[in-house]
Formats: structure tokens, sequence, C-alpha cells
């Protein structure tokens, strides 16, 4: 086999309460890549898309990926990756997650999948690490194991994929930036004891609730005391937004990632419609523009096409 393409999807990290643990993958949006095996140790990057990202493999995040990756394969061998890119940088979506995953787990079919999970994760966490910063693995660990993952241990990597109920997912993205290294640079670095209890109590509830297929202890659950009042103030209407979807029906919902994206998860498809309508009705009040996706939670991660 000498190309395979890919469709790597987006994906939620720290699903309200577990920052830098939980994360989701979207059935949309997804990026596009193709990637080729060449016979010179390099990786060769092609962009067909309009986000004018770095071609130099150093300073691309899928370059970083697949650098990683090649310090531990001897042959003399390189990667072409071309990519056409849905995910837009900075929406707080998990676009650079989807360019690392994405660029190993199309490079590890083509050799005959030599590299675990786990590896491929690993590999991506350095695409991350370029883009914002920090080695957190809440985004590409369920962009290449589907479905909803928790990392009980960045080192060494222990990820776990956990059960989860049927849920669709409202997504607006405001079009504004917030860099993921900005968002994370106001965070305070001292938290008090009774707020980390509350935390822990909800990250446990979460995953008991998603487990156990409890929307009730799910909704209960999606409770941040820490990072969301730092960084909620950099979202246009956050608190209106939260509060609204949930009076139509939403089981609850937070920044997505570092935003400015937020998300609303609902137990019914008709439900997140009208959450999307809550999110829509504010935006346009203040003329902010923005993008909308009702779609679920994907159970498959990065899949070959
Ligand atoms: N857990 C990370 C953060 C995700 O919130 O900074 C960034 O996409």
């Amino acid at each position: 086999m000498e190309k395979v393409s890919v469709l790597a999807p987006a994906t939620v990290a720290n699903m309200v309460c577990g920052f830098d643990i939980l994360g989701f993958a979207l059935e949309e949006p997804n990026d596009s890549m193709t990637v080729r095996i060449i016979k010179e140790r390099k990786i060769e990057i092609i962009n067909r898309d309009d986000f004018d990202l770095p071609t130099v493999a150093k300073k691309n995040v899928a370059g970083v990926a697949l650098l990683a990756m090649l310090e531990k394969i001897d042959e003399n061998i390189g990667f072409e990756i071309e990519t056409t890119k849905k995910i837009k940088p900075g929406s707080g979506i998990g676009s650079s997650a989807a360019s690392a995953a994405g660029a190993v787990v199309a490079a590890n079919h083509l050799l005959d999948k030599r590299f675990t999970e786990l590896d491929l994760i690993e590999f991506a966490m350095s695409g991350e690490e370029l883009a914002s910063g920090s080695k957190h693995a809440d985004n590409v660990a369920p962009c290449v194991l589907g479905g909803v993952t928790l990392v009980r241990s960045n080192d060494p990597l222990d990820v776990i994929k956990l059960d989860f109920p049927e849920l669709f997912v409202t997504i607006v993205h405001p079009q504004i930036e917030v860099k993921t290294s900005d968002a994370r640079e106001i965070l305070k670095q001292q938290i008090l004891l009774k707020n980390a209890i509350r935390q822990w109590g909800n990250i446990a509830g979460l995953v008991a609730g998603l487990m156990k297929k409890d929307y009730e202890l799910i909704s209960r659950s999606l409770e941040d005391r820490i990072i969301e009042p730092t960084r909620s103030i950099l979202i246009p209407k956050f608190d209106q937004i939260k509060t609204e979807s949930k009076q139509a029906g939403a089981l609850g919902g937070g920044i997505s990632g570092s935003g400015p994206s937020i998300f609303m998860l609902s137990q019914t498809e008709e439900t997140a419609q009208k959450v999307e309508g809550v999110m829509r009705q504010n935006y346009q009040n203040i003329e902010l523009d923005f993008n909308t996706y009702v779609t679920k939670i994907n159970s498959n991660g990065v899949t070959i096409v």
C-alpha cells in the first residue's frame, strides 16, 4: 500500500469538569488527509485549504507528530501528507488534534499497524505541544480511539475508553479567536481544596453517569468550579447561552476545550436542535458571526476512507 486517506474528527476536550483528562469525538466536522510513504527521511506537507498553515514539518502539528513517529522508525522512509481541513484552527473543537492524530493513524496504516494506539496518542501529543505549549491528550485520545476517553495519567500515558449512552451534541463556534496557549496562561495555578473536592466529585459522577447511562447524573455532574469561571469571560454570551440551553432541555455543557466554541449535550435530537436555536438567537442578537453543528458522539475516531 502506498497511500491511505483518512477522516479525522473534531473533538471536545475537558467535557466541562475534566480539564485535560476527559474528551469525546464528534461525527462532524472532520478533516480529510492523504498520507503517502516517500523514500527519503523527511515529512512533506501539502495544504489543500485556505488556512495557510505552515508547510515546514517542525512548525506544523501533523509534521511534528509524524517526526515523533519517524524517530521510532529505522528504515530510510518519510511521509508526504496532503490535508484538507474543515475544522477551523483556534475553534476549540480539536483542530490541531485532528491534524496530528489523523496523520499518525494514516501513517501507521501504511506501516501495517506496527505502533499501538497508545503510541499513536503519544506521537500526536507532540503536535499538541507545538500548538498549545502543553502535551495534553484529551483531544488526541478521543480522536484516535473514538468515543469518550479518560486520560488517567499523562506520564506514563494511561487512557481509558468509557461506555456512554446515546447523546446529541450541539456546538456553536463564535467567530472570534481564542488561542489555547492564551486560554491556559490565564488559569490560576492554585485552587481551593473545597473546589477540588467538588470537581473530583463531578468527574467521578460524570464517568459513573456515562457508564450507567444515567442522564440525570450526567446532567448534575456537568459543572466546573475551577476553569470555567476564569475562561468564560473570553466568550461572548456564555452564561446566557448556557442558562437558556438548559431551559431548552439540554443536559448541560460548557466551553469546548479552551474555547471559544460552546457545546451542549442533549438526550434527543429534537432538544439538540432547540439548543442550536438558542445559540443562533444569542449571536444573531449581537451580530456576531458563528457556525453551529448538531451532531453525535463518534465511536470510531480517525477512519480510513
Ligand atoms: N484541555 C485543553 C485545555 C484542551 O482546556 O486547555 C485544549 O484544546
